[in-house]
Order: structure tokens, then C-alpha cells, then sequence
């Protein structure tokens, strides 16, 4: 494909591998025999066996071998795209996926796709990342197939003053997608980390690259932390996931058709009808709008205030405790202050 060669690309997941997926979920029911699947996809019965070895190593339980056939015990938790496209038409994201099994950072490939050419609502996902990058050059840990990390390539038509209202485009949506998920809805900390029980558990990051007058590509990426059974021992007290706040295993692949699904709905809005909607909504949904005690961290100081409210570019209000006024803040890190 021409805009991998120009982007320089790693190896995407084969669509064979797709289609093998989608093969054995579709007939879960039944054994259906190495021969049968390598005609199917028109690979070798080795290959089948090989790339059936690959998602077993990924979690996917298959049981079975060459000779007698293979059956899948559960429908796997595989961000795969052929399983995605369907369930994503009439959306922005049913055109383009690119899934990685591993990769660096969904947001770097988004990146580079976008200066490739590639479309407005092209989607990279992975199972893993290497790298994942988080907001203010932190790395955000990316387990295997535990989490979801995603990024999209948008082309707005805006001012790259405008972009922070993309971010809290997108965690209005993933907020809307994990609420189904939780007992009780999820917080949204300006500008869209979402708690549970106080708790991180999902960090959105908006890169670009802009001309003075307009965006030319952004990539929103988002990593949501889904089944981890635990946390890392030094993030413990400060990040959590679905499964450690509810006790259960939540599929994957349905919050994040709910989220793009979400996402598609909000930028629409956001397009049509401007950033009035969007603040709208963050305040219903936003224990940090207004009132909210907090503390914030930016790369020239830090001090404490009081929220009151977003400008309209999305801005966060803080009426300072120095006396000092209100400071717009533009970016840096919020936590709730005593
Ligand atoms: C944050 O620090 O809160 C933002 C974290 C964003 C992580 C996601 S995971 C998918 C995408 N790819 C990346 O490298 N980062 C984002």
C-alpha cells in the first residue's frame, strides 16, 4: 500500500489473521478443520497452525490441532478490525483501521499516517504498546490486550486555538462509553481524564500539527485502562482500571465501539453547532467545572484556586487563592486540593 511505504510503516496485523479471527468467532459453535480455514483464508495448514500458536499467546483460546480441526472457546477480546468495521459503518472510523499487534505508540503511527495523507477518521489501534506516550512527556503503560489504545487522525476544519476543545471532545465520549461500564458514572477531570472512586483510569493525549490559521492533521489518542487485574505498585494509589473498580472483565471490543460511536456523535456536534454543546455537557458531567478546589501544575508554577467554569476555546477558570485574579488555564496537571 502506497501510503505505508511513504509513512514507513511497521507490519500491520496480517488480514488473514483478521479474517482467521473472524472465521473461527463466526462459526464458535462448531470444530472446523485446519484444511477448511487454509482454504478460506488461502494460506498453508501451517500457517493456520502458526498464526493459531499467535493467538493463543495472545489470550485467544483455541482449542484443538491441524489434524482434527479447531473450535474457539470464547469469542476473543481482539480489537480486530474485520470484527469493528461493521459495527462502526456510518461512523467516521469504518474506513481506515490499522490494527498492530505490538507497536511504539498508536499516536506516533497516527502521526505519521497523517502526514502520509492518509483520511480524515482513519483509526490505529494495538494490543500493546511499547512506548506509549502520555500528556507532558509521561510514558502511559500500555499491558497486553489488557487495555484501550487507540488513536484517530482527524482534519478539522479549526483554528489550532480550537484543538483543546477536541480533547474534551473525546473524553466527553470516552466518559459516555465507560459509564455503561461502572455503578456509577465516571468523573471527568478538565481536561478529560476520567476517574472512577477518585481514581485515574483513562488519559487522553492531542497532538497536531497546525499552521498559524488551521489544523492541518490531529491525532486524539486515547488509553483506557480496561482489565488490568492490577495497577503497577508505584501508580497504585493514583490509577485504577474497569475491572479493578467493578471486580468483572469488560469486553473490550464493545467499549470501544461505544466510544467511536460516542466520538463520531460529539465531533459532529462539536462541527455543526460549535463548543457551546460540548462545554454544556462537561459541565453536567465534570465535578471540576466550577467549585471544585484544586491545585494546579503548570511548567512555570504551581498554586491553588478555585474552578470557575471553561472559556469558550475550553479553557479552565481558576480564581487563584493568592488573590491574584482568575488565571485561563491552557495546560498542565489539575488535582483536587483540600
Ligand atoms: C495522559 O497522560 O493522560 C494521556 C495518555 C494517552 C495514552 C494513549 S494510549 C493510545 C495513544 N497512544 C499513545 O502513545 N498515547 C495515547
Amino acid at each position: 500500500m502506497a501510503t505505508k511505504r511513504m509513512a514507513n510503516l511497521p507490519e500491520t496485523t496480517d488480514r488473514r489473521i483478521d479474517a482467521l479471527l473472524t472465521l473461527l468467532a463466526e462459526n464458535s459453535t462448531i470444530v472446523i478443520s485446519g484444511a477448511k480455514i487454509a482454504k478460506e483464508i488461502g494460506v498453508t495448514r501451517q500457517q493456520v497452525w502458526r498464526w493459531i500458536e499467535k493467538l493463543r499467546a495472545l489470550g485467544v483460546r483455541v482449542k484443538g490441532h491441524p489434524r482434527t480441526g479447531y473450535h474457539i472457546e470464547r469469542v476473543p477480546d481482539i480489537l480486530a478490525p474485520q470484527m469493528l468495521s461493521h459495527r462502526l459503518s456510518g461512523t467516521l472510523f469504518a474506513r481506515r483501521i490499522y490494527h498492530f499487534f505490538k507497536i511504539d505508540s498508536t499516536n506516533a503511527v497516527a502521526m505519521r499516517l497523517g502526514e502520509a495523507g492518509e483520511p480524515h477518521g482513519t483509526l490505529v489501534l494495538a494490543e500493546e504498546q511499547t512506548s506509549g506516550r502520555g500528556r507532558a512527556g509521561r510514558s502511559w503503560i500500555s499491558e497486553k490486550s489488557a487495555g484501550i489504545y487507540c488513536s484517530v487522525l482527524l482534519r478539522p476544519p479549526i483554528p489550532p486555538a480550537h484543538a483543546p476543545l477536541l480533547t474534551l471532545v473525546a473524553g466527553l465520549a470516552a466518559r459516555d462509553a465507560a459509564a455503561d461500564d461502572l455503578d456509577r458514572p465516571p468523573d471527568v477531570r478538565w481536561p478529560n481524564d476520567l476517574l472512577a472512586g477518585g481514581r485515574k483510569f483513562c488519559g487522553i493525549l492531542t497532538e497536531m500539527h497546525a499552521e498559524p490559521d488551521r489544523v492541518h492533521h490531529a491525532v486524539v489518542g486515547i488509553g483506557m485502562n480496561v482489565n488490568q487485574a492490577k495497577m503497577p505498585e508505584e501508580l497504585a494509589e493514583i490509577a485504577t482500571s474497569l475491572r479493578i473498580e467493578t471486580g468483572n472483565v469488560h469486553s473490550r471490543l464493545e467499549l470501544l465501539i461505544r466510544l467511536l460511536r460516542h466520538l463520531d456523535r460529539y465531533y459532529n456536534q462539536f462541527l455543526a453547532d460549535g463548543a457551546l454543546p460540548i462545554l454544556r455537557r462537561f459541565a453536567e458531567v465534570s465535578s471540576y467545572f466550577q467549585g471544585k478546589r484544586v491545585r494546579i501544575t503548570t511548567a512555570k508554577e504551581s498554586f491553588t484556586g478555585t474552578t470557575a467554569g471553561l472559556e469558550p476555546s475550553g479553557v479552565l477558570r481558576v480564581a487563584r487563592d493568592d488573590g491574584r485574579g482568575v488565571e485561563l488555564v491552557l495546560s498542565g496537571d489539575v488535582a483536587e486540593a483540600s
